[in-house]
């Protein structure tokens, strides 16, 4: 199927579709059939210096447009997201390749993220807070910091731009944004809406191109002060080693290796449900999938045979099918890195339950298709157990008991989401306590967060920031205290004192 008849792009500086200055292009192309979606400006320094100067104008006006009325083009921006939302997943399901429903989810939360920051608008709140003197006032307020550095990834194309720039926005902040160089018709349909609703020009630009030209201008750039990037943690060292000699304000979103708890008591069903969805959802191509699971040793056996058999009932496809329960990798150095991963197991001893294969049967040769796989008898430390695969496998780990299970889940070097299924409530309770991740679910799989929650994990998947909820905020503003004194008189803080 022709979704594009194959045109051609260009970046958007200042309010203007624009060709990169070499003139050169690269393509997007479908993981699920080949199929060419578009030609894009290959960007490099020159495209993101004209970006960067033109943010950096648009800053000193966007600033002072009140941010109510910053919410009213995001609330706008959200209802053109509600009327597009089956053209852009149908897109989606085209350049990105998850299924139909989860591109809608995909879309959903980005049109939640707009609804939630558009009504910030009216909060944005600071403090008031007494003052240790007399006829004095004190507050802090949230103040825009300037041009911000949007670089993404491509696995939730419209949902993880939505996080970084609807924040940045009602902040009263602009954008330069670097969409992923695998999904860039979606970064710019997600930009061409945005000027749709109002965003004036300069305001959100958006430059095409890849890491190593584009995203390292961005990030070197010294007009852009503020950088927040969702990507693999090599980037995210290199990018806060790169913004370090200009003090940079940097957000990192970076890997997982999340994993699902099933205790003795658990509910078996909805634990298979939960494990099922959560390792092979978005076919694994999540920074919150579930690529362990840590099983009780008495719920063990009889767990790994039903999520064998469950596996192996997925359908693979096109995302666009009915059909199609797993769609494609992204492109075709992610099938050759998950299968390699299959061999590491393999030479580690752990046992391949079921996958460990690429599909091309059925048509399906034209994409990039990994069939779901499970490892058991994995020890906590083997490989599989510990890197970040990006694909839809997962490694089960056997464990006697509550303690050993939270001690292997927190056995990574990642901490963004986990999860335990159990009936009790005091091992829930321990389990919120005690395991290591920015994000635990009870009785539920690794993914699904929602997003007025903050989200972002630990140790190396991040550097203490988090995105999405109230939490988006700080990293977006600076704080700004505020002493008015209308006592007449000079009153010095810690040496005069009031009666
Ligand atoms: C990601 O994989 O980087 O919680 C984001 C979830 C989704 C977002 C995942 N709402 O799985």
């Amino acid at each position: 199927m022709a979704i594009l008849g194959a045109k051609t792009f260009q970046n958007y500086i200042a309010g203007e579709w624009v060709d990169a200055v070499s003139g050169e292009t690269f393509e997007s192309t479908s993981p699920a059939d080949g199929e060419t979606l578009g030609a894009f400006p290959k960007s490099a320094q020159a495209d993101v210096d004209r970006a960067a100067a033109a943010a950096k104008e648009a800053f000193e006006h966007w600033r002072l447009v009140p941010a109510p009325k910053r919410g009213e083009i995001l609330f706008r921006f959200a209802q053109l997201m509600t009327d597009e939302k089956e053209d852009l997943s149908q897109l989606m399901t085209h350049e990105m390749g998850k299924v139909l429903p989860e591109a809608r989810g995909d879309v959903q939360e980005a049109i939640d993220m707009a609804f939630y920051m558009g009504g910030e608008g009216r909060r944005l709140f600071g403090q008031t807070t007494p003052s240790e003197l007399r006829d004095k006032f004190n507050m802090s307020v949230r103040m825009p910091i300037g041009v911000v550095g949007v670089i993404t990834p491509w696995n939730f194309p419209i949902a993880i731009p939505s996080w970084k720039i609807l924040p940045a926005l009602i902040c009263g902040d602009t954008v330069v944004f670097k969409p992923a160089t695998d999904t860039p018709t979606l970064g710019e349909r997600f930009v061409e809406l945005l000027a749709d609703a109002g965003v004036p020009p300069g305001v959100v630009n958006v430059v095409h191109g890849g890491g190593g030209e584009v995203g390292n201008a961005i990030v070197t750039h010294p007009d852009v002060p503020v950088i927040t990037l969702t990507g693999s943690r090599e980037t995210g060292v290199a990018v806060t080693k790169a913004a370090a000699d200009r003090l940079k304000h940097v957000h990192l979103e970076l890997g997982g290796k999340n994993a699902i708890i099933v205790l003795d008591d658990a509910d078996l069903d909805l634990a298979v449900e939960g494990i099922v969805w959560s390792a092979f959802g978005t076919s694994g191509q999540r920074c919150t999938a579930a690529s362990r699971v840590i099983a009780h040793e008495s719920v063990y056996d009889q767990l790994v045979s039903r999520l064998v058999a469950e596996a192996e009932k997925l359908r693979l496809g096109v995302g666009w099918d009915d059909e199609t329960d797993v769609g494609p990798v992204i492109n075709r150095s992610a099938l050759e890195k998950i299968h390699s991963y299959t061999e590491i197991g393999r030479d580690e001893g752990a046992k391949l339950l079921t996958g460990g294969e690429v599909a091309s049967g059925n048509g399906l040769g034209k994409g990039f298709y990994y069939r779901p796989t499970i490892f058991g008898d994995v020890d906590p430390e083997m490989r599989i157990a510990q890197e970040e695969i990006f694909g839809p496998t997962t490694a089960v780990i056997k464990v006697r008991d509550l303690d050993e299970a939270i001690r292997v889940s927190n056995g990574i070097r990642y901490g963004l989401s986990s999860s335990i299924f159990t009936q009790d409530v005091n091992r829930a309770f321990r389990a919120m306590r005690d395991l290591k991740a920015g994000i635990t679910y009870i009785n539920a799989g690794t993914i699904g967060a929602e997003v007025h929650l903050p989200f972002g994990g630990t140790k190396d998947t991040g550097n203490g920031h988090r995105e999405a909820g109230q939490a988006a905020l700080d990293f977006f503003t600076e704080w700004k205290s505020i002493y008015v004194d209308y006592s007449g008189k000079l009153q010095k803080a810690q040496i005069d004192t009031a009666e």
